[in-house]
């Protein structure tokens, strides 16, 4: 069992994972009515848990997409624990060969869900096992090469795979098809995080004020990993340099010492914004030009800061590359230039991709 876990990267999700991943996992809700926000996904998850249980079948398989960091693999433990069944956890590049998936697929259990993080990232060959086992709950094994070639069929467990995805156009069509529920995971509110922040904090047995988790949830990107990554920091502040109470004031220093601005904007989205607008005079520049410029991954600045300086209105993403707005030179203290024809970023006529 060990070592399987180490050849596929596969993981029972259990509260007593050592590590790090303990304390994230002390930290994730175990049911639905614990789970804070989302409550489209919420209200629909909870009728097609109650159908499945009534009806007593598996779960259908689910697709969760969405930015990182806002709750996927919770929501996929959510259901393994409302279902009353054992979760496996993997990812699209741990998964390297066929093989790999039918020795996964063969070792779960009736009803099991089989979680693939980054589902996206599945090769061809792999995805090829993958559907008749999620159409007909089986696998196809050829036995032997050439002409005496013979293919088999093993029959599997009835599972319930979620997939997760922070890109869901990277899909293909044929997997996308086989999910029977889409759930569209958005960005969360202050108001959310803060609940989520007074949650965990009550978790780890903080002692944190309204005004304290307020601060936090402002500069938590609308995140629940960051909101909680940022609680643990500030708790080292408390700690160390006062009364061991996160307040207001506590939360405003610490922020400050960690260089998170007053909207949660850390360096790199600073420089990613400033990148913008002191090299490429406020924009259109690609997405792959401003990575080289700043030194950074392309998907980085994709998934980890577009989607919350798109929320906050500095970021615009047109079909000939990114725009910083009015507001993201307001917020960066830059004055707003006027090119030849007298236009200012609002205004530079590009029809928004979203
Ligand atoms: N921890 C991480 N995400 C959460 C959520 N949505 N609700 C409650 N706690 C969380």
């Amino acid at each position: 069992m060990a070592d399987e876990q180490a050849k596929f990267g596969a993981q029972m999700m259990q509260p007593d994972l050592n590590g790090v991943d303990a304390e994230e996992n002390n930290l994730r809700p175990k049911h639905l009515e614990d789970y804070i926000g989302q409550e489209k996904v919420k209200q629909n998850l909870k009728i097609y848990l109650e159908a499945a249980k009534r009806r007593g079948e598996p779960m259908d398989h689910i697709l969760l997409y969405g930015p990182p960091g806002l709750g996927k693999t919770t929501l996929a433990g959510i259901v393994a624990n409302e279902m009353g069944v054992q979760i496996r956890i993997t990812s699209g590049p741990a998964i390297e060969k066929p093989g790999d998936l039918a020795a996964l697929l063969t070792n779960l259990q009736e009803g099991d869900v089989l979680f693939i993080d980054e589902i996206h990232r599945l090769s061809r060959q792999v995805e090829e096992v993958l559907y008749p086992a999620l159409e007909d709950y089986a696998l196809d094994i050829m036995i032997g090469k050439g002409p005496s070639a013979q293919s088999i069929r093993i029959n599997l467990p009835r599972f319930t795979l979620i997939g997760a995805t922070t890109r869901a156009g990277q899909l293909t069509g044929p997997l996308r098809d086989r999910f029977g529920v889409l759930l569209k995971l958005e960005l969360y509110s202050p108001d959310e995080l803060a609940k989520i922040i007074t949650r965990s904090a009550g978790i780890l047995e903080q002692p944190l004020t309204p005004e304290g988790a307020a601060e936090l949830a402002k500069c938590s990107r609308g995140t629940p990993r960051v909101a909680n990554r940022l609680l643990k920091r500030v708790r080292d502040f408390a700690t160390v340099l006062s009364d061991g109470v996160i307040d207001q004031d506590t939360a405003l220093l610490a922020l400050k010492r960690m260089d998170v601005d007053a909207l949660g904007l850390d360096a790199l989205d600073r420089s990613l914004l400033r990148a913008i607008i002191e090299m490429y005079n406020g924009g259109p520049v690609g997405l792959e030009t401003l990575a080289a410029a700043l030194g950074e991954e392309a998907v980085t600045l994709e998934d980890l800061c577009e989607p919350y300086l798109m929320q906050m209105g500095f970021l615009t993403r047109t079909p000939r590359g990114r725009c910083a707005t009015r507001l993201a030179y307001q917020h960066l203290g830059l004055a707003l230039p006027q090119d030849t024809r007298g236009e200012t970023p609002e205004d530079n006529g590009q029809q928004s991709l979203l």
